[in-house]
């Protein structure tokens, strides 16, 4: 009898269930009846306190369109995994006793960038481990795309769809703040999709002078309005010249909710025009996944469960150039995957008059 534990950690996304759904119909195919999953509650904590459900292959029907994780979900630092918790218990001790007492053939990981470092730290600790990449940030080194990134684009890009019409009509500026962490991914896809005039992303510290030459710009050519998608993690070029610590500081006494509220403001002092402020937040990792995150997540899914029957551990499984490739853990492990300022998808935006703020 082989006996797997998946587990689903970190922010959710559209397409985790879609995800698992996928390893356990294939193992399930592969094994019959000689297979018994272990749903691990509550990402790491399940695994840490010993809170876990037998599933049946009933648990894993109907799901592939369903969005959040049918195990549950929640935030452990890896930062904070060496250290003990407010008992005193030795969580990575913990982890692997319970691996042990369950007697756990492999731990399958569905996560982000703390979830892969928490994930190579079991593998070191002689776990058998295979993960998969989640996220709406596509921020994971190793694939070309995560799983969650294409249905929150989605819904980014709708929220500027229905921006368009309200600022034509007004005649404003206005501002969607768009996820995405500490990488550009997410606004970068949407912005595009949804026509922004301009996009603020980490990866390209702005100047607020070079955003009100484009709207000053694009006041003189006629247009009544302007949208910018900003990321959640934009930065000035004046901020991102500070040490992390002056940073930190600067950070602390902010009167802003968020940056766009900051860049917004700056904007209306500037030059005057009437600014809005849209955030769709968490909706934009909620609700259905899209068909091509399904695709992706069944792939993904039946890949993992391939690496399993093969014994093969230690790996994420990744997408490359639209194929399945096994990624050791050990390289994806404390690396982010960013968007390049010099690559084609920045060039091509520039060249249809997307202004960056560089
Ligand atoms: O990593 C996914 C993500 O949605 C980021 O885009 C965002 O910065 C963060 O999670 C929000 O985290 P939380 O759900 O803990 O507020």
């Amino acid at each position: 009898m082989k006996k797997i534990g998946f587990l689903t950690s970190g922010g959710d996304c559209q397409s985790l269930n879609a995800t698992m759904r996928g390893v356990a119909k294939t193992l399930y195919q592969a094994y019959s009846k000689d297979v018994e999953i272990y749903g691990i509650l509550e990402g790491y904590k399940g695994l840490i306190y010993g809170n876990y459900r037998k599933m049946k292959p009933e648990d894993f029907s109907g799901i592939l369109t369903e969005g959040g994780t049918i195990i549950g979900t929640s935030r452990q630092p890896f930062k904070k995994m060496r250290e003990p918790d407010e008992n005193g218990l030795d969580k990575v001790k913990a982890m692997k006793d319970n691996y042990k007492k369950w007697g756990l053939d492999c731990l399958v990981i569905l996560g982000g960038n703390g979830t892969h470092k928490t994930a190579n730290l079991l593998s070191e600790e002689g776990c058998n481990v295979v993960t998969l990449p989640k996220t709406i940030d596509n921020d994971i080194w190793g694939t070309d795309i995560t799983f969650g990134f294409q249905s929150a684009v989605n819904i980014a890009t709708n929220a500027i769809d229905c921006i368009h019409t309200t600022a034509a009509s007004h005649g404003r500026v206005f501002i969607v703040e768009v996820m995405g962490h500490k990488v550009g991914w997410l606004t970068l896809h949407a912005g595009i999709a949804g026509g922004a005039d301009i996009i603020l992303i980490p990866e390209i510290p702005y100047d607020i002078d070079s955003v009100v030459k484009a709207l000053d710009k694009r006041a003189k050519q006629g247009k009544r309005f302007s949208i910018l998608a900003v990321a959640e993690g934009a930065i000035s070029k004046e901020d991102a010249a500070l040490s992390k610590k002056e940073l930190k500081a600067k950070r602390k006494a902010n009167i802003y909710p968020s940056i766009s509220y900051q860049i917004g403001e700056e904007i209306n002092k500037k030059t005057g025009q009437e600014v809005r402020i849209t955030v769709p937040g968490h909706t934009q990792r909620g609700g259905e996944p899209c068909p091509y995150d399904r695709v992706i997540s069944s792939r993904l899914g039946a890949a993992a469960a391939r690496l399993i029957i093969d014994e093969k551990y230690g790996y994420m499984v990744g997408l490359k150039n639209g194929e399945t490739i096994p990624v050791p853990l050990s390289e994806v492990a404390g690396k982010l995957k960013m968007v390049e300022p010099d690559s084609s998808i920045i060039k091509e935006a520039k060249g249809l008059g997307i202004c960056f703020g560089d």
